[in-house]
């Protein structure tokens, strides 16, 4: 297999030389594109939208039409593996996603098994195929899960939460409940991951959005220690290319070198941490992805530029190699960003980065 015409982003996350920094966006394709909208209205609802490979693929490369971004993401949603484990899956609007079966009871958490991709999330792998069929080379197709923690706190609580208490209560009340859906969640998205990749994601990443919340001793048994084993899981080539990995702890800034040690090629930073610290912190073993803070573009263009500026340049000062940096915002873009600031952005992160490269 060839790599992609433009493969700058999977030589930033192996570590090979690049001519400038990559950057794509998590959520890039997302309701502060009309586009998008318009698409989603059509396809009756998010999760309609999610479920249709077709329309899925039309809203994956509607930002890669708009923005000279160096990757495209696969567009679905973490929530479909426990859609697919038969807890029922609905987003009503304005509160986000529910399930209809939420895990509480003892029997139900010992019935919980792990579903056949190829089966119950076979219009992921549809769209996947379609997405690269679509891409047609151009550039490399981003695949993704939640972390198991991340997951299980949708599955546990049933929808978002603000404190987390029933799946914390079952962390300290139950530890062994906790593992076993945890276990069990791991196998899913191993196989799950697994299936993306031989359907054509040429990269993958891990998001662990709500592992930030948990103790300094949880942290390491209840999250680390299951993305460990998803790592070690996965494909690793395929077609005689490398399969990168990314694994994004959002609030993990504390925790930066054990998440680096679990065998990932690349670490996900949130906006709280200084890149060129981080570089420091982890030495050379990892590529690292971010962080500018996502409330960043709702500033004017000049102020954007000067913000991506500051991330490059804290990043080239840590000097090492310097094509191992993928720019990216620290959590997902927000709904009102105006679509017109994204291109400052990533005309910036460009230009800048082309300057700082020949300066090495
Ligand atoms: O990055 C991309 O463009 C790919 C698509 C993607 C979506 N969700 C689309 C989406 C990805 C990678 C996700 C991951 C996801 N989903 C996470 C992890 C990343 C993170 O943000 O921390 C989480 C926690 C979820 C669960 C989820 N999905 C929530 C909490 C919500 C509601 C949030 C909101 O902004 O309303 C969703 C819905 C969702 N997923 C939307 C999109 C574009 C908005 C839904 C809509 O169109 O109405």
């Amino acid at each position: 297999m060839t790599r992609p015409r433009n493969d700058t982003f999977l030589r930033a996350l192996l570590r090979e030389p690049t001519e400038y920094t990559p950057i794509w966006l998590m959520r890039q394709a997302g309701r502060y594109l009309p586009e998008y909208c318009e698409t989603r209205k059509r396809a009756g609802s998010f999760l309609q939208l999610c479920k249709n490979p077709a329309m899925a693929c039309e809203v994956t490369l509607q930002p890669l039409a708009r923005y000279d971004l160096d990757a495209a993401i696969l567009f679905s949603d973490i929530l479909t593996v426990p859609d697919a484990m038969g807890l029922g899956l609905y987003f009503t609007e304005g509160e986000g996603p529910r399930f209809e079966r939420p895990l509480r009871e003892e029997w139900a958490i010992r019935d919980l098994t792990a579903p056949d991709p190829y089966e119950h999330l076979r219009y992921v792998m549809d769209g996947v195929c379609e997405i690269r069929r679509a891409l047609d080379n151009s550039v490399p197709l981003i695949g993704f899960s939640g972390s198991p923690y991340t997951l299980a706190c949708y599955m546990v609580e049933g929808a978002s939460s603000s404190d987390y208490r029933r799946i914390k209560t079952m962390i300290y009340e139950r530890p062994d409940l906790m593992h076993r859906i945890l276990a069990v969640t791991t196998d899913a998205v191993i196989a799950y991951i697994n299936a993306q990749i031989e359907s054509g994601a040429q990269a993958v990443m891990i998001f662990d959005s709500w592992g930030g919340g948990l103790s300094a001793a949880a942290y390491p048994e209840f999250s680390l220690q299951y993305m460990q084993r998803i790592v070690a899981g996965l494909i690793k080539e395929k077609d005689g290319e490398r399969i990168p990995s990314i694994v994004f702890t959002k609030g993990g800034g504390l925790w930066l070198e054990a998440i680096a040690a679990i065998g990932c090629d690349a670490v996900g930073l949130d906006w709280t941490i200084d890149i060129g610290e981080a570089r420091r912190r982890v030495g050379e073993q990892v590529a690292l992805q971010g962080n500018l803070d996502p409330c960043v573009l709702f500033a004017s263009p000049e102020r954007i530029a000067l913000e991506a500026k500051k991330v490059l340049d804290s990043y080239h000062r840590q000097g090492g190699s310097d094509s191992s940096h993928v720019f990216n915002l620290g959590h997902g873009i927000s709904q009102f960003t105006p679509p017109e600031h994204v291109t400052a952005l990533v005309e910036t992160v460009h230009d800048y980065s082309k300057i700082l490269h020949k300066s090495i």
